[in-house]
């Protein structure tokens, strides 16, 4: 367990074992998905290192050489971050110092670890709100082609749970499609604000060394430089919120639409079916199927929410780095996964729901239609409040409405009869 900072070799007491283990905590299984990203780095950053001299010749290329194959040996297993090192940032300095000797420790002019994980985590993080843009996509388009098809079908509006007016499964599905159509939105916001390079910033002071950092900016595409050294370190924890923070919002739709589907499948309700290959039985009642997934998904928000107050807590700091903010990577890396497997669910199951049509309009009670009634009274000149008050007083003849003719009276932008699904269609094209 030899480590980066000290020449002693290490005695590896019984204590040192442990504080070894205490400190690197669930660094090396976390750092798995850092290393490639590190590397990419740790390439930028010797690039820069020889554009201002301070690599020579063609040292730079040995060490270009070297480093692309680590990540070769990374993609084919040949290479496994162990407890053996204290970080994946020690272990590619390690890697080049066997493979290059002396050349090898020349890396880590001008850098420091600190640096160094906040540039792979920025890099993981863009990585990852990419992936979540594609997901959010590929659930609004299947929302969209869902409401399409079940643009005119009738169901009961609720409000506070009680039955309210009528509603349709268009309007229901293409709610939640513009939810994560805007979630797009949102992350890209999101991943604009964390484009900015902190590499070159050391430990969070600076060097005396003139960094290329624009160099290191420009290969590693970001589209900015972080500038202040201090504001580097100080950004850490509060850059993971906001990625965070975009992955709270996909998922606080997943458990609304999750808790609607987990309703309307109650068996009093029967107004969606799912198959089998969503649900499971009993041990004991064979008479039932039970919506597993469903409620997963609507519990997978407890994780991201826990994630997001971890990594808050943290943040109560003095400015500069702290080993505290270790303990930042754990949450983001496995809320982030948690809630991509828990969304990437989420198309197939969609396109998977059939609406029980029948029974879903049956549940339309003629009290349903009074608002609509009360409006014709007041579009014939009764004041909205009198018409609203004779109708709530006395019994009507509501035999005339239907389902259908109440949707379609409904024309304002949005309402039943006029979706906007293409206008709909057409946000999720341009993001
Ligand atoms: N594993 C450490 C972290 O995530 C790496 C940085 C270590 N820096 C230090 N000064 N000990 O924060």
């Amino acid at each position: 367990m030899s480590k980066l900072w000290t020449n002693k070799t290490a005695s590896d007491s019984k204590l040192e074992q442990k504080i070894h283990a205490f400190l690197a905590a669930k660094d090396i299984e976390l750092d798995k998905e850092l290393i490639c990203f590190d590397i990419e780095a740790s390439q930028a950053h010797a690039n820069a290192l020889a554009s201002i001299g301070v690599l020579k010749g063609d040292e730079n290329s040995k060490i270009q050489q070297s480093l692309n194959g680590l990540l070769q040996k990374i993609k084919d297993k040949q290479f496994e971050l162990t407890d053996k090192f204290e970080d994946c940032h020690s272990a590619i300095e390690f890697y080049l110092i066997n493979e290059l000797g002396d050349l090898g420790k020349k890396i880590h002019t001008g850098r420091s670890r600190n640096d160094q994980v906040l540039v792979a985590t920025r890099l993981y993080s863009k990585q990852k709100i990419i992936q979540l843009i594609e997901l959010n996509k590929n659930i609004a388009s299947t929302l969209l082609a869902k409401a399409q098809e079940y643009q005119f079908t009738a169901m009961p509006g609720y409000t506070h749970l009680q039955q309210a007016v009528v509603s349709s499964w268009g309007m229901w599905f293409a709610a939640f499609a513009e939810s994560f159509i805007d979630n797009i939105d949102y992350a890209k916001k999101i991943l604009h604000w964390i484009d900015a390079n902190p590499l070159g910033t050391a430990a969070g002071y600076g060097v005396n060394l003139p960094l290329n950092r624009d160099l290191t900016t420009q290969q590693l595409g970001f589209s900015r430089l972080q500038i202040n050294p201090i504001y580097a370190q100080n950004s850490r924890g509060k850059f993971e919120l906001s990625v965070l923070s975009c992955f709270k919002q996909s998922m606080l739709d997943a458990r609304k639409f999750a808790w609607d589907l987990s309703l309307f499948s109650m068996t009093e309700l029967d107004f969606i079916k799912q198959s089998d290959v969503f649900t499971t039985g009993s041990s004991i009642m064979p008479n039932k199927r039970n919506p597993d997934v469903v409620e997963l998904i609507r519990a997978s928000y407890a994780k991201i929410q826990a994630a997001y107050q971890e990594v808050e807590n943290l943040l109560s700091l003095p400015t500069g780095y702290h080993r505290d903010l270790q303990f930042s990577k754990r949450p983001l890396i496995e809320g982030i996964s948690e809630a991509l497997s828990c969304l990437d669910l989420l198309p197939e199951l969609i396109n998977d729901l059939t609406v029980n049509q029948e029974q879903a309009e049956q549940q339309i009670t003629p009290d349903m239609y009074k608002t609509d009634l009360s409006i014709e009274y007041a579009l014939k000149g009764v004041p909205f409040r009198e018409a609203y008050l004779e109708i709530k007083n006395n019994t009507m003849d509501l035999s005339g409405y239907t389902p259908d003719k109440s949707i379609q009276n409904r024309t304002s932008p949005g309402a039943c009869a006029n979706l906007m699904l293409d206008e709909l269609e057409k946000r999720l094209l341009d993001n």
